[in-house]
């Protein structure tokens, strides 16, 4: 392909898709439309050490510098786009302009979910999604001050243990009755949970917030579904995102959760694709349409569609899924898909703070979740892009290691 590429979305995944046509030999004009100041960045350490550092310490979350932009002749236009006109294959941006594609990739990521109660509007309920959101949160964290946490998923349980080294009391409030249930099995949400308590997180399982309360526009206190209230200086809201639909569905492409595209990472309109965050995609790990919310997920999504692009021979999009999280000295990655009603065969011991739950359906291996074991799950990622799996017996074997069969059975292969 030489016309021209315009990808929407300057987060993860559409930086990597722009990096990654360069690298596969794309010469043509490329354009990266962006509707957040400043170059791309990485929104990883947003809600882990960056909460922590200072506002003069260098710089971790750009992703490239603006030299390597200029180097690689890649455009990057700040300037939200707000409609795609398909017949003219060019898209619309907020200022007028309209920009011509040949093709064009739709990484526009995701949105945090809005708490749907009273008094969400006040001042410091913050969510967490941009590098200016993390700003917010750095600038009022400190030793004391009362951090409440709405959700205990990943953002709820990274922030916490940031708010905690900050020195600051942390509680989070979760309406499941564990938490990170949504990507973690109850044996790793039970490990968290121990290890947020001895550094003196609160958390409240089962529970929901009806209402936040402020004193001269500011909150000051979150109400419960048991009428309890407790006193908040800051509320952070970590329930989930949505994805950003809406440009697609305008357009008339599918959506559901998230803009449906084939194994191919393709829209039904063959001149349109979309990555990364906001795109469903047929999954063979997760053995269905499955949209994921990693920078795993980008980054290999975005490598995918510039190789198609690029005109190499592409198979079906079938990378293994795997992301992590720290917390406190806690390092958890998980590689494959879980599922509520696998079969999970431990491997290691949790008391001793390292271990692996290894998550079956039948027979097959679908996900491994290590805590503290990195080599499980470096191994793990690559027993899992294989066909053969080790069974739910062999993994409980004195001596298994994930390495060691990956090894043998790519010998085998041969
Ligand atoms: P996004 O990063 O959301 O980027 C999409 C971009 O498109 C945004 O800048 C958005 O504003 C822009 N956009 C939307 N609509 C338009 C439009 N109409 N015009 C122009 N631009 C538009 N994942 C991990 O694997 N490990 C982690 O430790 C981890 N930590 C995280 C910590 C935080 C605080 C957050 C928020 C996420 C974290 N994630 C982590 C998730 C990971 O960052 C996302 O999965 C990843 O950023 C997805 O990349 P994306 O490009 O698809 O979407
Ligand atoms: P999440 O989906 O991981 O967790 C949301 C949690 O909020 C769930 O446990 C859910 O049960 C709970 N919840 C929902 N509604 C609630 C309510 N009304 N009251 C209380 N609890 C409620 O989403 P989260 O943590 O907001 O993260 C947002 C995004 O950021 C996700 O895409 C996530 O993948 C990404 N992220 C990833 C990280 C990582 O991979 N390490 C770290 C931080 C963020």
């Amino acid at each position: 392909m030489s016309g021209p590429i315009v990808v929407v979305g300057a987060g993860q995944a559409g930086f990597q898709a722009a990096v990654s046509l360069r690298e596969t030999g794309f010469a043509g004009p490329l354009t990266i439309v962006g509707d957040e100041p400043g170059l791309p960045y990485q929104r990883p350490p947003l809600s882990k050490a960056y909460l922590l550092a200072s506002p003069d310490d260098p710089d971790t979350v750009t992703l490239r510098p603006q030299a390597f932009f200029e180097r690689h002749t890649l455009k990057v236009v700040h300037d939200p786009a707000v409609a795609i006109d398909r017949p003219r294959s060019r898209v619309r941006l907020r200022s007028g302009r309209a920009i011509p594609y040949a093709h064009l990739v739709l990484a526009v990521g995701a949105r945090a979910r809005k708490l749907p109660v009273p008094g969400s509007d006040l001042d410091r309920v913050l969510t967490l999604r941009t590098r200016a959101e993390a700003d917010v949160l750095r600038g009022l964290l400190r030793e004391g001050i009362r951090v409440v946490v709405i959700g205990g998923g990943f953002i709820g349980m990274e922030v916490a243990a940031a708010a905690r080294k900050a020195g600051a009391h942390a509680i989070v409030i979760e309406t499941l009755d564990r938490v990170m249930a949504r990507v973690v099995s109850p044996e790793t949400s039970a490990h968290v949970e121990a290890v947020h308590a001895d550094q003196g997180t609160a958390i409240v399982l089962g529970r929901s917030v009806t209402a936040l309360h402020g004193v001269a526009g500011t909150v000051s206190e979150v109400e419960l579904d048991d009428g309890r209230r407790i006193p908040a200086d800051v509320v952070v809201v970590g329930i989930g995102v949505v994805p950003n639909t809406e440009l697609a569905q305008c357009a008339g492409l599918e959506v559901g959760d998230g803009i449906v595209v084939d194994e191919q990472l393709l829209t039904a309109d063959p001149r349109i694709s979309a990555i990364g965050d906001c795109a469903s995609y047929p999954s063979k790990h997760a053995g269905s349409r499955a949209r994921l919310e990693s920078v795993q997920n980008a980054v290999d999504h975005a490598h995918h569609v510039a190789t198609r692009l690029t005109g190499a021979p592409s198979q079906a999009y079938a990378q293994v899924p795997w992301f992590w999280t720290h917390q406190f000295g806690m390092r958890i990655q998980t590689a494959g898909i879980g599922r509520a009603d696998d079969l999970r065969v431990l491997h290691g011991d949790p008391t001793e703070g390292k271990f692996s739950v290894c998550r079956y359906q039948g027979d097959r291996l679908v996900a491994v979740e290590s805590v503290n074991r990195t080599g499980d799950h470096i191994g793990a990622r690559k027993v899992l892009a294989g066909a053969q799996h080790p069974t739910p017996h062999q993994v409980t074997q004195p001596g298994f290691t994930f390495k060691a069969f990956a090894a043998q059975t790519a010998t085998a292969a041969r």
